[in-house]
């Protein structure tokens, strides 16, 4: 019996030192971690936007490694737009003991079943660019998301067309009829950024006082092919009445500005948003008016901050941007006066 209670003082004995140091000295927690592991699922590997934030994050996952002499492992998998694959690979990074998992979701009204398996193993979960409906944000305290804010890309992109209506009225208005007719390239229908983009850039503009005629929209996923392949459509049924091409996004518009190359048009206007390198450098060769940047680099440092803080000491109090479980990052509306500046 007298074994026993030393032998469960001393256990005490450790636990209270153990509990000092946690509580007292969170440096020595936090440099003791030698290893950590971020699990990162997105719903399509090969979407450009979606690769330019994983690549950031590897980048920037690699530079803490040399500051901090920690290892850090980053996985990435390819969800290939199919919700039970997502499922299967957060299981597995679970499985894994992976410190925290960045979810890019399929669909985002289904966030419930990918939050649960994080609560029940107590593994944080950082989604990003595709927004969880907020009742599911609520489900668990150590769910995060990382995106932009999707209002304001929509008025900028309306902005560089109020602009070059200000400016130069006849070179959008080539009918003279007093209105701008359009086309709208749409992205995935459900994803948020598809109906605030839409919705806002025409509003802004109907907002400063200028008319304009839809002739047609749809989606095309965001994808460039789809864009093309609609474009061509449009061209064929609308011909030169296509004053502007609104796209929800940059690989969009590229997909456009294919089209009415094949066809041999010069004379319509292109918008897009993301800001990817290809829309820059079509912004700089007059072939696109102008692009809105999504901060690629500020949703990265955004989300591994996340991850790294809550990988090591738990404490969110220095992620920068962080408002309660949010970081929704600032856009720059490009045009052809400034894109030099960004195309570095
Ligand atoms: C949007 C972006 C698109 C596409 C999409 C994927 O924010 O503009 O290009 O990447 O996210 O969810
Ligand atoms: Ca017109």
């Amino acid at each position: 019996m007298g074994k026993m209670r030393v032998s469960s003082t001393f256990v005490a004995i450790i636990f209270m030192v153990n509990y000092l140091v946690g509580c007292t000295n969170n440096n020595e927690v936090y440099n003791n971690v030698e290893e950590i592991k971020i699990g990162v699922t997105v719903y399509k590997e090969d979407d450009k936007f979606i690769s330019t934030i994983t690549n950031n994050i590897l980048e920037l996952a690699k530079k803490k490694e040399k500051e901090e002499n920690v290892k850090i492992t980053i996985d990435i998998l390819d969800a290939k737009e199919n919700l039970a694959n997502q499922c299967n690979q957060v299981d597995k990074f679970i499985l894994n003991n992976y410190d925290v998992i960045c979810v890019n979701i399929v669909d985002r009204t289904s966030a419930a079943t990918i939050i649960d398996k994080a609560k029940s193993s107590n593994t944080p979960i950082i989604f990003f660019n595709r927004e969880p409906v907020e009742e599911d944000m609520r489900r668990w305290k150590d769910v995060y998301y990382v995106g932009a804010e999707a209002e304001k890309s929509g008025e900028l992109q309306g902005s560089l067309i109020i602009d070059k209506y200000t400016s130069d009225k006849s070179e959008i208005d080539k009918n003279g009829d007093g209105k701008i007719q359009y086309v709208m390239l749409e992205g995935e229908h459900g994803h948020q950024d598809t109906a605030i983009r839409t919705e806002y850039s025409i509003k802004t503009i109907v907002q400063n006082g200028i008319e304009v005629e839809k002739l047609a929209d749809d989606t095309a996923n965001w994808e460039f092919a789809q864009a093309k392949s609609k474009m061509t459509g449009w061209i064929k049924e609308f011909g030169s009445e296509i004053e502007v091409v609104f796209s929800n996004n940059d690989d969009m518009a590229l997909g456009a500005i294919e089209a009415l190359k094949e066809a041999e048009i010069n004379n319509v206007i292109v918008v897009g948003v993301d800001g990817v390198t290809e829309a820059l450098e079509a912004v700089k060769n007059d072939e696109m008016l102008g692009t809105v940047i999504s901060n690629s680099i500020a949703q990265a440092e955004g989300i591994f901050n996340i991850a790294y803080s809550k990988a090591t000491n738990g404490d969110l109090s220095d992620v920068e941007g962080l408002e309660g479980k949010y970081i929704k990052t600032k856009h720059i509306k490009i045009d052809k006066n400034n894109v030099d500046v960004y195309l570095k």
